[in-house]
């Protein structure tokens, strides 16, 4: 690949499409070595457990939030991929760029030649992790804190991205979403879709869409590999601050918030008034304990068999 680009249709007309909102292009991730399936087993076996995340997802009832989490340690990277491929699992491996130099490369790589087409580009806070998913789940409706890419190395997917705004994603469920109260879950109706902008995402393609965008995914009838690039652009981290603290407002103090202004000194008051609470841990008590209800068993027919359940405490 030396010499090679990442991207390989990054034009004019695509940065402009970044500018507006969502953007489709192409890459050439899964021509890399390292994402040969040997690579990945060993990425497996070699990522920190306290990184490594295993759920059971729902796979049918669209709009459904119901999952629970995994074990995956000490199982070989062939068989958990074999039990994702067989089960309805869903696997997430992440931050990547912080626990392998090749990954800290990659991201380099690709701000690089973004930043070549999109020259007023700031990204910070950048995280890569690796998502492999069961044949045709669901990842039911919802919003992320940063902006969101997805890369597609194996399999494929329909992307459904949807306008920030309402009746898509109301001011209160975008609250929720940065208090960490909802597990970035928000209300669904099927008729959303006739808004939504639809990617049929196949190996070699990424999509990247505005930030806090709702969105939900359904896999092809097939494993499926993607990489997911979190990111932060300067806007991003001043909505968090607006936004964290429009929440405490509302749901600690009873109060109506009526700005989401992203300028100004409302914004700057906002902005600290969030770092403080996030000191303060006024938070905590609206996270959520993790629970592990089942370890990878590439034996089953579900790809998994139910522990006792457990508090996750790595
Ligand atoms: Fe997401």
């Amino acid at each position: 690949m030396t010499g090679n680009t990442i991207f390989k249709d990054f034009s004019a007309r695509l940065a402009d499409d970044f500018r507006r909102g969502t953007m489709v292009a192409h890459h050439a991730l899964p021509e890399m070595e390292m994402f040969s399936d040997a690579a990945l087993e060993r990425l497996i076996e070699s990522h920190p457990d306290e990184l490594s995340m295993v759920y059971a997802m729902p796979t049918d009832a669209v709009g459904e939030t119901g999952f629970r989490e995994g074990d995956l340690r000490g199982v070989r990277g062939r068989d958990v991929i074999e039990a994702v491929r067989n089960g309805q699992l869903w696997v997430q491996l992440l931050r990547l760029n912080k626990a392998h130099p090749e990954f800290a490369a990659l991201e380099k790589r690709i701000i690089r030649e973004m930043k070549a087409q999109i020259p007023e580009l700031r990204i910070f806070g950048c995280r890569l992790s690796l998502l492999i998913s069961s044949p045709s789940i669901h990842v039911s409706y919802h919003a992320d804190i940063p902006r969101n890419a997805l890369w597609q190395i194996r399999g494929g997917k329909r992307v459904y991205v949807y306008p920030v705004e309402s009746p898509y994603i109301s001011e209160e469920a975008l609250e929720g979403v940065y208090l960490g109260e909802t597990q970035e879950a928000i209300p669904y109706r099927p008729e959303f879709d006739d808004g939504a902008t639809v990617v049929d995402l196949r190996p070699g393609m990424m999509v990247t869409w505005p930030i806090n965008g709702p969105h939900r995914i359904v896999n092809d009838d097939e494993l499926s590999v993607s990489m997911v690039m979190e990111y932060f652009q300067p806007v991003a981290w001043y909505r968090y601050g607006v936004y964290y603290s429009n929440a405490i407002l509302r749901r600690r103090f009873g109060r109506t918030p009526h700005s989401t202004a992203t300028r100004g000194p409302l914004m700057w008051a906002k902005l600290l008034s969030a770092v403080a609470f996030k000191l303060a841990g006024v938070q905590k008590r609206y996270r959520h304990t993790r629970y592990l209800t089942f370890r990878i068993d590439p034996g089953s027919q579900t790809g998994y068999a139910e522990i006792p359940r457990t508090v996750r405490d790595f």
